[in-house]
């Protein structure tokens, strides 16, 4: 799958995560995906191309005005996985000119190969001030944002996440998947399911084979929501005709999905089933790469924390030690409590399927009046650009 000049060896993203996909999940993730290839799986780069062999692993979503500011925390965030041949970088903006400062930012000083937009996030904070999921009903700010994110990014490829709609009476995927592709985007992603919908029920996949028919052939679909094993990607791609998936919450606590669906995408059909001493290994190493990228232990151990219930899913761990791994405070202490567990214990059934976010529907929080027109009116307009001050730190 090609995405410009960015050419994917096997079509797989990792999704965007906020307060996840940082450089060290995503090299666990990437590490993982390359050893699901062969030698001759993958063609090398030509000139002037850049190839994600085991596919693509995105930052998680970066605000753009803090961007624009630089503010440090967000500087850190878009620091690469070194050992990534393609720096993909998600932006999460409501205004053009800002988001465009933004991708001029990543372009001008060489810090991003991929940019994709964040239209799909349903949280209350970014809703209510008509980001993210939320956005899309605008055609016009939906377009002029992807347009002018485009001409920005000169040769680097632009990309769009999205979900179906706001809730089913509204509904905006098939609308905004032509406005991007006329935009000149060089693929469409769609998380499957509605603000409203949350991450509740199931995805409906369907909704990625309307799009895919709707675009044709000209730009790649990618498609997104509940895949949990190799054999789940597989058969989102062959019900609906997506060109490629995207995988964010199958791969918490289990980076090694990676290696399993990279492998079934080159037609073998290799399945990582650690035993917990190999869990444990591959906790403490995200704990140590974590307290490196920050460059402090306890905030990398502290990070850790919340990977620890989707590392120890299916296996049988105390709720004693759950519990202190919970509060884990150093790299020792983790590894006497990683130490003290049966590590022998085998891969459990029970550690497939479903993991993360889950939960009910949630209306979704808009500004006032923001279902009456498909178009900005210019009450709107001025509260948009103001929106865009309120958040920060990515
Ligand atoms: C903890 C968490 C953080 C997320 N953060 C982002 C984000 O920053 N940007 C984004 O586009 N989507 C974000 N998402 C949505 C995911 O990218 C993805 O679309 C969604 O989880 C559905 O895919 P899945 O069923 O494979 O998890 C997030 C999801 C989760 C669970």
């Amino acid at each position: 799958m090609r995405f410009g000049t960015v050419r994917l060896g096997t079509p797989v993203v990792l999704a965007p995560m906020a307060g996840v996909t940082n450089p060290p999940f995503r090299r666990l993730c990437r590490e993982s995906g390359e050893a699901g290839l062969d030698a001759g799986d993958v063609v090398p780069a030509a000139n002037g191309e850049l190839v994600g062999p085991s596919g693509l692993y995105v930052t998680e979503m970066i605000t753009s005005r803090a961007l624009v500011e630089r503010t440090p925390v967000t500087m850190k965030m878009i620091e690469p996985d070194v050992g990534d041949p393609v720096r993909s970088i998600q932006l999460y903006g409501v205004d053009p000119a800002t988001v465009a400062a933004a991708v001029r930012i990543l372009v001008g000083e060489d810090r991003a190969d991929h940019i994709d937009l964040n239209f799909g996030c349903p949280a209350p904070k970014v809703t209510r001030k008509g980001g993210g999921a939320a956005l899309p009903w605008k055609r016009d700010l939906f377009e002029a944002i992807v347009q002018g994110a485009v001409v920005a990014a000169g040769d680097v490829p632009v990309t769009v996440k999205m979900r179906m709609g706001i809730d089913d009476a509204h509904m905006t995927y098939l609308d905004a998947g032509r406005i991007a592709k006329n935009a000149g985007v060089a693929a469409v992603a769609l998380h499957a399911r509605t603000a409203a919908q949350h991450y509740s029920g199931d995805a409906r996949w369907e909704a990625i084979s309307r799009l895919k028919n709707e675009l044709g052939d000209d730009i790649p679909v990618l498609g997104n929501g509940d895949i949990w094993s190799a054999e789940d990607a597989l058969e989102m791609m062959e019900r609906t005709g997506c060109d490629g998936v995207v995988i964010g919450r199958g791969c918490q606590g289990r980076p090694w999905l990676f290696t399993d669906v990279v492998s079934a995408f080159h037609g073998r059909s290799v399945r990582v089933r650690p035993t917990l001493g190999e869990v444990a290994a591959a906790m403490q190493r995200h704990a140590e790469l974590m307290s490196e990228h920050f460059e402090d232990e306890l905030k990398g151990v502290r990070e850790l924390r919340k990977h620890v219930a989707w590392y120890l899913k299916g296996y049988r761990v105390g709720g004693d030690s759950r519990h202190d791994l919970a509060r884990v405070s150093s790299l020792e202490e983790l590894t006497e409590l990683l130490g003290a567990l049966d590590l022998e214990q085998p891969f459990p059934d029970d550690a497939e399927g479903r993991r993360g976010r889950g939960g009910g529907e949630k209306t979704p929080r808009l500004p006032d009046g923001w279902l009456e027109s498909p178009c900005l009116s210019q009450s709107e307009r001025e509260r948009i650009e103001a929106a865009e001050l309120d958040v920060s730190g990515g």
